[in-house]
């Protein structure tokens, strides 16, 4: 069992509750929380576990391949869950090299830093890829993506992301790094930065704001909570066969515009709207350039092997994050400030 666990980007949404789910449930194991806080990256996500004996934030670039190194050589972790990245699509469409950089040879970066410290010496060593099913492409009407599909990215994120799924693999066939891949539907949850479509509309919801619905608002997306995904994260980091990679997915298919419906449905219930209110404020605008149309996994792997499946059901889900989002107005406040109202302005104009 690992001792000490470099975890990157743990101040973003999936991160932070990777790291709680670490921090809390393993005492005996010493988290470093590598992050450089970009807009997406926020302290906040942690207050609450900060204090923690075992838990160290560090502040660091994964681009900034020296202070990767000194921080390895420093703390020597045997164990790397590795989540730190530019996560949105929209972003990476008008800013691509922003993705290679942080992706991609953030990624090696790490890659190296390990192999470093470890020299050959893997025993007990464990490099935990985070990546998203984007890479495996775009399905149609029916099928799911298994640990087989061939890899087809169509966006700059996506093409970024399977790049890094790409050396983390070369790392193990050419060094014998001790990696493992974990590919992962869209997530939602507490601390979703408010660009991603969920936390976005829970947004405008809460402020009257036309509810942005790309092209005809058919485009499919499997939903998981993501706390489930932290156990499995946990799971696999744990249990999980060195070299392989799994699925993780919700088993949860959503049409977008039926999504925000549903959405729409729950916030005028809480806000005490009239049932229909929030549902005016869709709108359907220019569709996303290279739009995929359906995602689904099939997380049959982890399931037999592992046993894990997801926990929260996703009205339940869907419940659970609105209520967040309405009990945590100064953060979302603080997000959608600055920085967020140029982004907005130019993505939605
Ligand atoms: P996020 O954008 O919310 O957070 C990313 C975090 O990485 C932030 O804390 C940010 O400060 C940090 N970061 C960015 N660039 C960095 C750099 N150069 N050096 C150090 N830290 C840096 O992302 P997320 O949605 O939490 O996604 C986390 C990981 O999970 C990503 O690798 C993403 O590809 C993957 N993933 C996300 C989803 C999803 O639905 N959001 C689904 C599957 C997989
Ligand atoms: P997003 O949350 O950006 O995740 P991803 O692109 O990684 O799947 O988008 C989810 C879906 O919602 C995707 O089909 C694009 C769509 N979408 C909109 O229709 N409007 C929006 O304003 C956003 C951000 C996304």
């Amino acid at each position: 069992m690992a001792k000490k666990i470099v975890i990157t980007g743990g101040a973003g949404f999936i991160g932070s509750h990777v790291v709680r789910q670490f921090v809390i449930n393993y005492p005996d194991i010493k988290i470093i929380n590598v992050d450089n806080l970009t807009y997406a990256g926020n302290l906040e996500n942690l207050k609450d576990i900060e204090e923690e004996p075992n838990y160290q934030f560090i502040k660091a670039d994964i681009t900034d391949s020296k202070h990767i190194l000194e921080i390895f050589e420093e703390f020597q972790p045997d164990g790397v869950i590795h989540l730190a990245a530019e996560s949105h699509v929209d972003r990476s469409i008008t800013n691509p090299l922003d993705f290679v950089m942080t992706n991609v040879v953030g990624t090696v970066n790490l890659l190296n830093a390990a192999k470093h410290i470890w020299k050959d010496n893997f025993e007990g060593k464990r490099f935990h890829h985070v990546s998203t099913d984007e890479v495996f492409g775009a399905l149609g009407d029916k099928g799911f993506f298994t640990e087989e599909t061939s890899y087809d990215p169509h966006s700059p994120y996506s093409a970024s992301k399977a790049s890094s799924d790409h050396f983390v693999r070369a790392y193990a066939d050419t060094y014998g790094l001790p990696i493992i891949v974990t590919n992962c539907s869209n997530n939602y949850g507490p601390n979703h930065f408010p660009e991603k479509l969920i936390p976005l509309c829970i947004h405008n919801i809460i402020n009257n704001r036309p509810l942005p619905i790309y092209g005809d608002g058919k485009y499919t997306r499997d939903w998981l909570f993501v706390i489930d995904h932290a156990i499995a994260i946990d799971l696999v980091f744990h249990e999980g066969r060195t070299g392989e990679s799994y699925n993780v997915g919700g088993f949860n298919e959503w049409k977008n515009i039926d999504l925000v419906k549903e959405l729409c449905k729950q916030m005028d219930e809480k806000l005490g709207r009239e049932t229909g209110t929030s549902e005016q404020l869709i709108t359907f605008v220019k569709d996303r350039p290279g739009h995929d149309l359906r995602y689904a996994i099939d997380a049959t792997k982890i399931n037999k092997e592992l046993g894990w499946k997801p926990s929260v059901k996703f009205e339940q889900g869907l419940s659970k994050t609105i209520d967040w989002f309405l009990n945590n107005e100064t953060w979302l406040n603080n997000v959608t400030s600055g920085d967020y109202q140029n982004y907005y302005q130019k993505q939605y104009k």
